[in-house]
């Protein structure tokens, strides 16, 4: 297989987040909302810290500091146009208008130097092809003894998602060929620069100091086959456009997914995973 570029790969997840945006928030926002509470905890930031949520989606972290912090010290950012309109919309109607949000690419950020005291970023770094560049960024932007704070996932419990992926696949056969180049691309940058220890690695490499690393657990409950089956198909947008589904084939393919999941007990819509937090500072001197 011809190897995938970093601009092209990057294109490529710019697309699937923007595909992905409309229905992040109602679907997605509850399962990545606790380990964006955990991790923006983990950072704790002060009342009055200018606070920055890198790779922002729909903000998630972004709320979670201006809980701490004040909604007016936080910026927010995403390469991606469709979820930072998605963002502001969101932020809007949580009553966070002060909450600033650009689009940026994580590997050039444009903030001047020392801009934050806390710079927080759920589940971006493992997408991002140059990592060390994008933490350079970070420890320019943060104030001295700023610290900066990372999320990964750990393990993922349910048999459920696989059995979602597997029947997906047969109803809509288009979506396993559609991105199968980068999603390997993906799923390598991701299983690489997803792990603690490399998150480890890179920050020290970038210059960061002190860096902890933490384990938590969680369990995001989707109650039953239809909720469970609107989150999934709503991560799996860009596939199901590019598949060129009617209007009446998804909702066929969505019932089919219902019907064959219904199948699974209460306990299995349980998903449990961990995730890690990763933190590092810049030294104060
Ligand atoms: C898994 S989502 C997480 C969103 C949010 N941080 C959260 O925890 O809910 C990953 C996000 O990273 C963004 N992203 C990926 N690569 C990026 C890059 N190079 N620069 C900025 N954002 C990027 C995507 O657009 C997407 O919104």
């Amino acid at each position: 297989m011809a190897r995938v570029s970093p601009g092209a790969l990057k294109a490529y997840i710019r697309d699937d987040y923007d595909a992905a945006a409309p229905g992040w928030e109602p679907f997605m926002g509850p399962y990545f909302r606790v380990p964006a509470e955990r991790l923006v905890a983990d950072l704790a930031p002060r009342r009055g810290d200018r606070c920055l949520d890198l790779a922002c989606g729909s903000g998630l972290v972004a709320r979670a500091f201006a809980v701490r912090a004040g909604a007016a010290c936080v910026s927010a950012c995403d390469f991606a146009p469709v979820q930072v309109r998605e963002a502001r919309g969101v932020l809007d109607a949580a009553g966070m208008p002060e909450i600033e949000v650009r689009v940026m690419d994580a590997e050039r950020i444009t903030y001047p130097p020392g801009s934050f005291e806390r710079v927080g970023c759920g589940f971006g770094l493992n997408h991002f092809p140059r990592p060390l560049v994008a933490l350079r960024g970070v420890l320019r932007v943060l104030s001295p003894g700023g610290r900066a704070g990372f999320t990964s996932w750990g393990s993922f419990s349910p048999s459920i998602r696989e059995r979602f992926d597997e029947r997906l696949l047969d109803l809509v056969p288009a979506v396993g060929e559609s991105g199968a180049g980068f999603e390997t691309a993906l799923g390598r940058l991701s299983g690489r620069n997803g792990r603690p220890e490399r998150i480890i690695e890179l920050l020290a490499r970038a210059g960061f100091v002190g860096v902890e690393h933490r384990s938590h657990r969680f369990a995001a409950d989707y109650v039953n086959a239809p909720t469970f089956v609107d989150a999934m198909l709503a991560r799996a947008e860009r596939d199901l456009r590019q598949a060129n589904l009617g209007d009446t084939e998804r909702a066929e393919v969505r019932e089919a997914l219902v019907a064959d999941l219904s199948r699974f007990g209460r306990h299995e819509f349980v998903v449990r995973r961990t995730f890690h937090t990763v933190i590092g500072r810049r030294a104060a001197g």
